[in-house]
């Protein structure tokens, strides 16, 4: 019961201070303080819940690390005084300036950076005890559970949400990604969000919840030349979420998940947030897109159909493709995953394909051929 009070004092307070800025940030701590030694108080002599989170652990308890100064019985360091019998307050409310004492390459580290976590800055003692602690590196818990007790939003959309993503969950969990203490990039990640996508997404053989295979993509950019603007720009939150969402493989927003689908402007909203969505949307063109025969939108014709509209991964890959415009070699089709070939050829006025759906099939723009096969 103390306990939980402690988190929630201390999380909604640091909450209130990184909203309304620096100003509060006194208050917020000394409010914090209080508290704790108030629980302290309370809770002296009984076993030592309250606090826990900073309090020497109570005897018999597991203890994989020790704190040096502590460990040397030298309470004066930090408190007071040096009686470990009744130490007395620390000599500063100011903790951080207190653990930057002998933690300089940590100070220097996070004057370096362009950002340094909230919770870093309001006090060390959020997620290290300076005594002793039963988990590495004197945590008070580990991530991801040390994380959640403030970022539970996050928790909860990387367990909850309909499609996860086990990188949050597996090895280092929220470390996989994030440094706890400060970062040069944006969103305290570790390297830019391509760099950390690749160390996992860079092997062959990751397989999905369902077991199937995931593309290398590392390998697949090295391998193509046209890489779609985006993933070239390293950007891949552009379009895909990191912790876990609603969408098809983690994308931001709908896109079919199918070979075939029925059209609606709204299952391609991610498409659509960067390319204009009337390409598929009418008829008949001579401006909108570059995939038409004469006036006839061959966009509309492939995937304007209220079933078995095709799914522009009939056509495109998503990330890099062999051809001009993102058209692949080939696409996987059907649950035995044969592959249908493309055979796209770019023309000078338009493009060909053959043996594919249809017979060879050339459209021109500047004509009009209607050579080939129907859709
Ligand atoms: C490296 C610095 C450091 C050393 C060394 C240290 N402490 Fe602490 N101790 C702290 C900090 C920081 C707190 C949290 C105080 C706060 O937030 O107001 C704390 C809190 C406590 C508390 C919780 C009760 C309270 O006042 O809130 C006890 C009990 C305690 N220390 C005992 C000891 C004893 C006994 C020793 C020596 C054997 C010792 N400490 C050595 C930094 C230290
Ligand atoms: C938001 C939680 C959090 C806060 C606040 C925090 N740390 Fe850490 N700290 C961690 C985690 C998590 C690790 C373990 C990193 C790892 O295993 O890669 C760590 C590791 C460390 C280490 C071990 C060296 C290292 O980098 O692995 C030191 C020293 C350290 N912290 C000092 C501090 C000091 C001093 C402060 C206050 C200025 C502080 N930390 C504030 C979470 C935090
Ligand atoms: C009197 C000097 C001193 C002070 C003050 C001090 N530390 Fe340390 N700390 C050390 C030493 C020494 C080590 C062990 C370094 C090593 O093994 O490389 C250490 C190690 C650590 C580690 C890493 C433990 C690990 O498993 O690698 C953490 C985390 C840490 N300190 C946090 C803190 C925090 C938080 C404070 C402030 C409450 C603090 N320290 C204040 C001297 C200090
Ligand atoms: C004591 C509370 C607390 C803990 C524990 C904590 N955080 Fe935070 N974190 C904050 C606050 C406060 C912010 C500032 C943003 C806000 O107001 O929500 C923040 C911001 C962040 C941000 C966004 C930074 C930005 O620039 O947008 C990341 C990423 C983050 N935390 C990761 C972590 C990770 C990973 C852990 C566990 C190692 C962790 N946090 C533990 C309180 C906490
Ligand atoms: C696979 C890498 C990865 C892992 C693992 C990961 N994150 Fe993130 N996180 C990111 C990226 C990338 C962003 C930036 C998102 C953006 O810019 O749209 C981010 C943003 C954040 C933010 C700030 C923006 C927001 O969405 O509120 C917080 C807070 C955060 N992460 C916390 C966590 C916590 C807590 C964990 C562990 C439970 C975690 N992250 C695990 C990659 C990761
Ligand atoms: C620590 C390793 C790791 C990192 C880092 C990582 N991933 Fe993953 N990712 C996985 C694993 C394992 C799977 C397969 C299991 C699953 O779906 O969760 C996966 C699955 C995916 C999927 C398919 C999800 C599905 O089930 O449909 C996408 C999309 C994805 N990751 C994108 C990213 C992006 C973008 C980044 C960088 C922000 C990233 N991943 C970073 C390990 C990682
Ligand atoms: C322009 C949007 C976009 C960008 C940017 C993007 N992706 Fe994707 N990603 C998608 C779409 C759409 C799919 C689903 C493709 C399909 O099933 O046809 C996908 C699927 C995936 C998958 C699952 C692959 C599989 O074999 O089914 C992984 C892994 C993935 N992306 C990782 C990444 C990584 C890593 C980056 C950054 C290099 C990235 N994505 C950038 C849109 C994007
Ligand atoms: C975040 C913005 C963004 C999203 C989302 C996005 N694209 Fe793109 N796309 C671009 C950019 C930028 C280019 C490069 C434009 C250029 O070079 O003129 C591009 C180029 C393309 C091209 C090649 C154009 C050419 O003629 O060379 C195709 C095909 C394409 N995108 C298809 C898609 C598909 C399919 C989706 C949805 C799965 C999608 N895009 C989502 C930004 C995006
Ligand atoms: C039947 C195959 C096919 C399908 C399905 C398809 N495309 Fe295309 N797309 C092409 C071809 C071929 C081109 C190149 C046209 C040219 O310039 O010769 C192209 C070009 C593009 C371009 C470049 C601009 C333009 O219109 O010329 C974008 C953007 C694009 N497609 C997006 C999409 C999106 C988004 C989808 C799904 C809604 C999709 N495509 C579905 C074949 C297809």
């Amino acid at each position: 019961m103390a306990r939980i009070i402690v988190l929630e004092t201390r999380s909604s307070a640091i909450h209130g201070r990184s909203r309304k800025g620096v100003a509060t940030m006194e208050s917020g701590a000394r409010l914090v303080g209080v508290v704790m030694i108030m629980l302290g108080v309370m809770m002296w002599g009984g076993p030592l819940v309250a606090g826990a989170g900073v309090a020497p652990l109570p005897k018999g308890a597991t203890i994989v690390w020790s704190h040096a100064p502590y460990g040397m019985g030298e309470c004066g360091i930090c408190h007071v005084r040096d009686d470990p019998a009744d130490p007395g307050p620390i000599t500063t409310q100011n903790v951080t300036e207190l653990c930057f004492g002998c933690h300089e390459e940590l100070q220097d580290a996070m004057a370096k950076s362009r950002y340094s976590h909230a919770a870093v800055e309001d006090s060390c003692t959020n997620c290290h005890n300076p005594h002793n602690s039963a988990y590495k590196k004197l945590l008070i818990a580990e991530p991801p559970s040390l994380c959640a007790q403030c970022h539970q939003d996050i928790w909860d959309e990387a367990t909850k949400a309909p499609v996860q993503h086990r990188a949050v969950r597996d090895g280092k969990s929220c470390l996989n990604c994030h440094s706890p203490h400060a970062s040069n990039v944006d969103s305290l990640l570790l390297d830019l969000p391509y760099n950390l996508c690749v160390t996992c997404h860079g092997k062959d053989g990751v397989k999905d919840e369902q077991g199937k295979t995931l593309t290398n993509i590392a390998a697949l950019l090295a391998s193509n030349p046209v890489i779609h603007g985006p993933v070239a720009d390293k950007d891949c939150s552009a379009c895909h979420t990191p912790h876990g969402g609603k969408y098809f493989r983690l994308l931001t927003t709908e896109y079919p998940a199918t070979f075939y689908s029925p059209f609606d402007p709204k299952s391609y909203a991610l498409c659509f947030t960067c390319h204009n969505s009337e390409i598929v949307a009418v008829e008949r063109t001579t401006t909108l897109t570059g995939f038409r025969d004469g006036n006839r939108n061959l966009h509309y014709v492939h995937v304007n159909k209220k079933e078995r509209g095709r799914t522009c991964r009939a056509c495109h890959e998503v990330h890099a493709a062999p051809q001009p415009h993102l058209i692949r070699n080939g696409v996987p089709y059907g649950k035995s995953g044969w592959i249908l070939k493309i055979n796209y050829t770019p023309l000078p006025n338009g493009g060909r394909c053959e043996k594919t759906c249809h017979g060879a099939f050339t459209y021109d723009r500047t004509k009009g051929t209607a050579s080939g096969g129907s859709s």
